[in-house]
């Protein structure tokens, strides 16, 4: 079988792991942390990172040093995978589900756009002004764009958007590593950053997640809630309810060698989704998604939408070449049913319904890609 997206670890992943397994230093202590902490923040072109078990954990970190609360909502798109509604679902607060574009599949900034401007007002609170939702009364404290496969929607306008409304920008950057829309890397916009190293994601710790900030005082929080909240070095004081949220050493030993090795597979990656767009284009009905030409994106996962995605699912998965639906959209999860969807044209349901995922694995052969290409033209050739 021709997995889908499996980790590539041909660096020096064994020699740092041998290095944490001979001088005991496996767990949460030890110098790959920091390093890994400082490769990623340098990469992503944020002034500090910090080391967590997962980009789940990494957006809930985030949500709370946004200050988001019970009483808050945190807009989303309705096309994710879950974590992100997870995160904000730990605080309680009560997430806004946007639509998706239907070119880019990223968070509708238009729609976005007219629903607040009709369902908002906007209140100065002792000195401190936010966006209230009219019906609610809710607080719309931050918005979580999430760089969907790697692709990133108009940040010029996200960030105009923040603006008026005093939101918080939270990026879910955990599929964006490597990605920059207008030369500026994905997760370096907003106040938080995130991003996930787990078992698919371009590069891999097994699972892993660092968060980006350029707030030094933030910084410091995220380390201190991550870290059970401990204030002194030797007493077990603590100052706060904390997490114990960090990533162990020997991890973050794989993460210092991904990273080391991370432009060759960003390269990789790019060089699979230029053979997979020139050798997909007019077969069948497929459509590739829209990048726009301000994104360099990390083609992390190549998807491509077909009118035949149940039928194409079946036979590539029974013919050795792994491959897999989209999400399905948040509002259709019994979790979220009830929250706010806006939507004109539900187009999430027709991403949903006709997107499909093939082998994008960093380390994935010429052969394998023309073995893919070729049992998915064998596909449309019987329809
Ligand atoms: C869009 C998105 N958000 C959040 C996550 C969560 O990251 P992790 O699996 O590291 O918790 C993932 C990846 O799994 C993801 O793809």
């Amino acid at each position: 079988m021709i997995p889908l997206s499996v980790p590539f670890l041909n660096g020096k992943e064994w020699e740092y792991v041998k290095d944490c397994l001979d001088t005991g230093w496996i767990s949460s202590a030890g110098s790959y942390v920091n390093q890994f902490e400082q490769q990623v923040a340098v990469y992503a072109g944020a002034k500090y990172g910090i080391a967590c078990m997962n980009g789940t954990v990494g957006l809930h970190i985030a949500q709370i040093l946004s200050g988001v609360t019970s009483d808050d909502h945190v807009i989303a798109p309705n096309i994710t995978f879950i974590a992100t509604l997870n995160a904000i679902k730990y605080t309680g607060a009560s997430p806004i589900l946007i639509d998706v574009d239907p070119q880019n599949w990223q968070m509708d900034l238009n729609l976005l756009d007219k629903y607040l401007k009709e369902n908002v007002v906007r209140k100065n609170i002792n000195g401190e002004i936010n966006a209230f939702h009219k019906v609610t009364n809710k607080r719309i404290k931050a918005i979580m764009p999430v760089h969907v496969l790697g692709n990133i929607g108009d940040m010029n306008y996200l960030q105009e958007i923040a603006d008026l409304y005093h939101l918080d920008i939270i990026e879910d950057s955990t599929e964006a590593l490597g990605s920059l829309f207008q030369g500026k890397h994905a997760g370096s916009f907003g106040k938080f950053g995130v991003f996930s190293f787990n078992g698919n994601k371009i590069i891999s710790t097994g699972g892993g997640g660092v968060i980006v900030t350029n707030d030094e005082e933030l910084a410091k929080k995220a380390k201190h809630l991550t870290t059970q909240a401990k204030v002194s070095t030797m007493e077990y004081i603590h100052d706060e309810i904390g997490y114990n949220y960090r990533l162990v050493n020997v991890l973050a030993a794989i993460g210092v060698a991904q990273m080391e090795e991370f432009p060759l597979l960003l390269d990789n990656k790019k060089r699979m989704d230029q053979y997979y767009r020139s050798n997909l284009e007019g077969v069948g009905d497929i459509e590739f998604q829209f990048v726009s030409s301000d994104v360099d994106a990390n083609c992390w996962l190549f998807t491509f939408k077909t009118r035949h995605m149940k039928g194409l699912l079946e036979y590539l998965n029974g013919n050795g070449v792994q491959s897999r639906p989209f999400w399905v959209p948040m509002n259709q999860l019994e979790m979220f049913k009830n929250d706010i969807y806006i939507t004109k044209l539900n187009n999430s349901n027709n991403i949903y319904k006709t997107c499909i995922s093939i082998p994008s694995s960093a380390g994935i052969t010429q052969a394998e890609m023309e073995t893919v290409v070729k049992t998915i033209k064998a596909f449309y050739a019987l329809l």
